[in-house]
């Protein structure tokens, strides 16, 4: 299959997005820009659709994906939200849609089991770019990232291209994601105390601005040590290069005849890191001053940078654990857990 690439510029947005509804109506699969990273859509309702997003992505099915709306009347649609927590939903949409935030909520019963992976809630967003909201008017649709299972998400249609080239007929290519890192998703739960928000993953909608509807808490762990998001495992967001992180530079320790990369935060002058060894490659994320938002725009551009240099392990820098920082450090975690 030739996967064509249809640029959403200025003008002739419109007809890239007609073009993407058409396709998705017909029961096919679509790469979509939003402001996090870009998704893979298919029709939420259409069941064999999402299928072959599973087969596209060589996903295990079950991994729950998530529903993208393009109005929040819409919600409706795809979650049925309880009397007790429809205030702080309120709250939640008010203040983060159309935005980078997903809310894992109770769900409709004519949501294919596929999309939801059989559980009785559904994970739902209202992206902010203009190209997936437009699609999403027309047709809820269910969008992972546009990555194969267990690879880093792209943040640009080229590195759609390079992860499902040849397996999906169309990617729109809407320039590169503002935020460049998966939505922040919650699950409002109602207690003794009033709401509280469960954080299932950390992303650009930062715990601090949480806060400010409810209190937030940690995912629950069950028996067998499941966490909540079923697709939180461990070896998500992986580059095939092992990737160690750093948290202090004399951590690490260079061997004789080894190639390595090196993903700093800010570059040269201001962490020992990058004057210790010979690096093979070096990616800065935020040159400078160092802006956590820019390092989160480019931290998976970055890695592909660094994955495809053919070094035998990429060594990254920690970086501050507040804001996107958070998120930021999450997904460097998993990268490391999967190298182990
Ligand atoms: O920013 C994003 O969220 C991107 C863009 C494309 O929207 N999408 C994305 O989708 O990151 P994906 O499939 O790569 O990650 C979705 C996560 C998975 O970890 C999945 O387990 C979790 O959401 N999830 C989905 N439905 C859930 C549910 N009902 N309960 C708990 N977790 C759920
Ligand atoms: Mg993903």
């Amino acid at each position: 299959m030739e996967t064509k690439r249809v640029v959403a510029d200025f003008e002739d947005w419109r007809e890239a997005v007609a073009k993407a509804v058409a396709l998705l109506e017909d029961g096919q699969l679509v790469a979509l820009p939003t402001e996090t990273v870009y998704g893979l859509a298919a029709d939420a309702f259409d069941a064999e659709a999402v299928a072959k997003v599973f087969e596209v992505k060589e996903r295990p099915s079950f991994d729950p994906l998530i529903v993208h709306i393009g109005h929040k009347r819409d919600l409706d649609l795809v979650a049925e939200v309880p009397e007790e927590l429809a205030e702080v939903v309120k709250e939640l949409m008010t203040a983060f849609w159309p935005g980078p935030l997903t809310m894992v909520l109770p769900r409709k019963a004519d949501v294919p089991d596929l999309v939801t992976s059989g559980l009785e809630t559904v994970a739902v967003r209202m992206s902010s770019h203009e190209v997936m909201r437009a699609v999403a008017k027309e047709l809820p649709v269910a969008a992972p990232s546009a990555n194969r299972f267990g690879r880093i998400s792209p943040t640009s249609a080229d590195a759609v291209i390079e992860e499902l080239g040849g397996r999906i007929p169309l990617v729109v290519d809407g320039g590169a994601c503002r935020d460049g890192i998966e939505s922040t998703i919650v699950a409002p739960e109602m207690t003794d105390k009033g709401p509280v928000l469960r954080l299932l993953r950390p992303g650009p909608v930062a715990r601090e601005d949480l806060r400010k509807i409810a209190k937030v808490v940690r995912p629950k762990r069950t028996k067998e040590d499941h966490i909540e998001a079923p697709g939180q495992v461990e070896s998500h967001y992986a580059p095939a290069t092992p990737l160690i992180l750093v948290e202090r530079p004399e951590d690490f320790v260079p061997e004789e005849g080894m190639k390595y990369g090196l993903l700093s935060y800010r570059g040269e002058g201001n962490h020992s890191l990058v004057e210790a060894t010979d690096w093979a490659h070096l990616e800065v994320m935020s040159p400078g001053k160092g802006k956590l938002a820019e390092g989160a725009v480019r931290l998976f551009y970055c890695l592909r940078r660094l994955d495809a240099a053919g070094v035998d392990l990429i060594v990254a820098e920690s970086v501050a654990e507040t804001g996107i920082g958070v998120a930021m450090m999450d997904r460097l975690r998993r990268a490391a857990a999967a190298s182990r």
